[in-house]
């Protein structure tokens, strides 16, 4: 895992020959290409021809990186899994009704881990028998809105239990649960991305496995359909997801002999993606035959009848999709130190650089691959020092009114976005076939007062 400590990365910009089977493993949404005039284009869209339709920050999504993402997933799950198998998109990373409708219409199902996830979800046309409710803290108005819906509960804590079983009462049907737990699996990631190893916050410790599953066999409210456990996220290594086989196809057995007829087994996310030159993560075919290869041998060396294999990726699905556009702004030399550039975005459509010191890479649209001469520093618009998205690249000449397109944006961009300094999140456009449509209309400074109350006597003192 690399998100930190990398040197500055020269932009690889548009990239020719991508990796059409696995979009993770490029730079740029697949069938990225330039105009006549040179300038760049995704799904057939000219993208400073969008940044002035839509107007800038804009977050691009293409469709067909989306689809052909999905596809891979499917098809390396029906390739290398003999049993039945079903990947999850892990909303987190993007949640909207159009891309919900679209990872619907390619057979996906979904991970969501919070009502607004929820209802995006199903909202979208995302069938509930393929959806999963995650969450650490669900509340028992999120836990209800589930289990009416008919939606599979991932029962983290004590908590969800007690929850759910008060709930009981107001079902007409047993709600279909699955059982968390922490796989005890260390990998290399940033630690805030980090959630398989013992001191987790997410899932019932594997101690209490047993104690937990020995509670729910005479529980007359909830049926155990499956287990779950997730190791972490921007994981390049496959060894870990090795390992987690082996860990869980145990817990698979225990589950079993206690009377448990579990059908699922979800092993979570976690596929790197390539953000910048250097990055080099699996492809999903890679990732999807080793979890597949390790999660039969586990079972059969345990005598176990196969399972229906889940797994959810988010970042891998979505991340290469996503262009982010930015007009760019004031410019400042500090001689002998570094140039920076300000964009019109910044920290709060794309916390990550701040947040994980994340690396990513980026072009100016019209001449992507003009010679990169100059070093610069390409900082956000808010009040905040490490409001930097991209440090140290080289990128050509740039002035005012430069369209930048940063790559690899898909995924927690937009769904990670605040609304500091009281800045409007951008719009969405999705593009595909030369046609653009958007899918999230952009905030207005207006929009965030919506929810302010002046009270009448703060009113009068003005
Ligand atoms: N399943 C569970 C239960 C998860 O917690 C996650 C991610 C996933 C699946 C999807 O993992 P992925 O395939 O995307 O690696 N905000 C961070 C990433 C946090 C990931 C949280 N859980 C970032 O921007 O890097």
């Amino acid at each position: 895992m690399v998100i930190s400590s990398q040197p500055a990365v020269k932009p690889a910009p548009f990239e020719p020959g991508q990796d059409l089977s696995s979009p993770n493993r490029n730079l740029t949404p697949v069938g990225t290409t330039l105009d006549g005039a040179g300038r760049l284009q995704v799904g057939g869209c000219s993208l400073s021809d969008l940044a002035r339709t839509y107007g800038t920050p804009l977050y691009v999504l293409d469709e067909a990186t989306l689809r052909a993402t999905c596809r891979a997933y499917r098809e390396a799950l029906a390739a290398h899994y003999p049993g039945p198998s079903l990947a999850l998109y892990a909303s987190k990373a993007n949640s909207s009704l159009a891309i919900s409708a679209l990872v619907a219409s390619e057979g996906l199902g979904l991970d969501a881990v919070s009502a607004g996830e929820l209802l995006t979800a199903l909202q979208g046309g995302m069938p509930a028998e393929r959806i999963v409710l995650h969450g650490n803290n669900k509340s028992r108005d999120e836990l209800a809105l589930a289990a009416r819906a008919g939606v599979t509960v991932v029962a983290d804590n004590w908590r969800d239990l007690e929850l759910l079983s008060e709930l009981a009462p107001e079902l007409s049907e047993p709600v279909r649960l699955m059982l968390r737990f922490t796989p005890g699996i260390e990998c290399h990631t940033h630690e805030y991305i980090r959630t398989g190893h013992l001191d987790s916050k997410f899932g019932f410790d594997p101690d209490q496995l047993e104690t937990v599953l020995r509670h729910l066999q005479g529980c007359s409210w909830g049926r155990l359909s499956g287990l779950h456990a997730h190791i972490g996220s921007q994981i390049f290594e496959l060894q870990p997801h090795r390992d987690l086989a082996g860990v869980m196809a145990d817990a698979l057995a225990l589950a079993r002999s206690l009377g448990h007829p579990v059908v699922d087994l979800n092993v979570g996310g976690g596929l790197g993606i390539r953000y910048t030159a250097s990055d080099d993560p699996p492809s999903i075919q890679e990732w999807v035959r080793t979890v597949a290869e390790a999660v039969v041998a586990a079972c059969t060396e345990r005598g176990l009848e196969l399972p229906r294999l889940l797994c959810e990726p988010g970042r891998s699905l979505v991340a290469t999709a996503g262009v982010t556009l930015y007009t760019v702004g004031s410019c400042k030399p500090i001689p002998g130190i570094r140039t920076y550039l300000s964009v019109d975005g910044g920290m709060s459509d794309n916390p990550r650089p701040i947040t994980y010191q994340s690396r990513y890479t980026a072009v100016l649209a019209d001449r992507p691959n003009a010679t990169a001469s100059d070093t610069v520093t390409v900082a956000g618009k808010h009040c905040e020092s490490g409001d930097v998205l991209l440090k140290d690249i080289t990128l050509p000449p740039a002035t005012a009114g430069d369209v930048l397109a940063v790559f690899a944006t898909g995924a927690y961009n937009a769904s990670m976005s605040s609304n500091y300094n009281r800045i409007p999140r951008p719009a969405a456009v999705l593009v595909a076939e030369g046609q653009a449509e958007l899918v999230q209309r952009r905030e207005q400074p207006e929009d965030l007062l919506r929810y302010d109350i002046l009270p009448a006597r703060l009113a009068s003192i003005t």
